[in-house]
């Protein structure tokens, strides 16, 4: 919480990306796991139905947490309504992970498929993307969560000052959230994609645009200098219509 507070008072973002706490999941205080690494094909499938089931209780917690930070943004989206004032979030879109690509994303990472090396490397389990009419929205969404004192910020990415070689643009954030259990309180992290509508179209289509590229058998097309010029141009009119609604705000 001091950087957190360094970082409020001094006005400033820390270098991109940065790590601002770190803290342990202990899977085990949720629910005891013993899964290791095999080779065997059968024993595998085994083991992922087992790993399916066994998340299932640790899946509900990053749903929970999903859930909590869903209900800030959307406290934040009602003040504006009430005040009558243009709101700062267009919409919220919201998925958790599913213990497939959670296994999935483990093995990419080359990882123990564990509970806990899920739970403790693993941060968009739970991801929220805010989509923001203008840019501006998106740093006044990003301080809002800043303020709020009980949650800890473990990292932010800004790729809006510094977009992808590829042209992608957003603000990520992994923040942790307090999640209240019979006995005990959890930080847990959840994933947030603050973009605006402009960014939103750009990830979006590159992303149908990727996927398809890569399941085609007929076109085999590599389209990155397209996306680049793409990401330029909405860009550029983004740009535009930023600067005729600063002049009417
Ligand atoms: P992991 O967090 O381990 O996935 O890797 P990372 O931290 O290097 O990724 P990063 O935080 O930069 O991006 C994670 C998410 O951002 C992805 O799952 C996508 O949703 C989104 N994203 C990042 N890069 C791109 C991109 O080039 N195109 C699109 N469409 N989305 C992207
Ligand atoms: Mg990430």
């Amino acid at each position: 919480m001091g950087n957190q507070n360094a970082m409020k008072q001094n006005g400033t973002m820390p270098l991109n990306p940065v790590i601002i706490q770190q803290q342990v999941i202990e899977v085990n205080e949720v629910m005891p796991v013993t899964i290791t690494v095999n080779d065997n094909m059968e024993e595998i499938a085994d083991m992922t139905e087992q790993f399916s089931q066994t998340i299932d209780p640790i899946l509900r917690m990053y749903n929970a947490a999903m859930s909590a930070t869903t209900a800030r943004l959307e406290i934040i989206k009602d003040e504006f309504k009430y005040r009558k004032a243009r709101c700062p979030i267009h919409h919220i879109d919201t998925r958790l992970k599913s213990a497939k690509s959670i296994l999935g994303k483990l093995e990419k990472k080359d990882l123990n498929l564990t509970l806990s090396a899920a739970c403790n490397n693993i941060y968009d389990i739970a991801g929220i993307r805010v989509v923001c009419p203008y840019m501006k929205d998106v740093y006044l969404i990003r301080d809002r969560i800043l303020a709020q004192d009980d949650i800890h910020i473990m990292e932010i990415k800004d790729y809006i000052e510094n977009p992808k070689p590829n042209g992608y643009r957003s603000l990520h954030m992994v923040i942790r959230v307090p999640v209240y259990f019979m006995n005990k309180k959890q930080m847990v992290p959840v994933e947030l994609q603050i973009r605006t509508l402009a960014m939103d179209l750009w990830a979006s289509l590159e992303h149908d645009i990727q996927y398809k590229s890569i399941k085609s058998k007929v076109c085999t097309e590599d389209f990155s200098d397209e996306l680049r010029e793409c990401a330029k141009l909405i860009y550029q009119a983004e740009e535009k219509m930023e600067m005729m609604n600063s002049m009417l705000e």
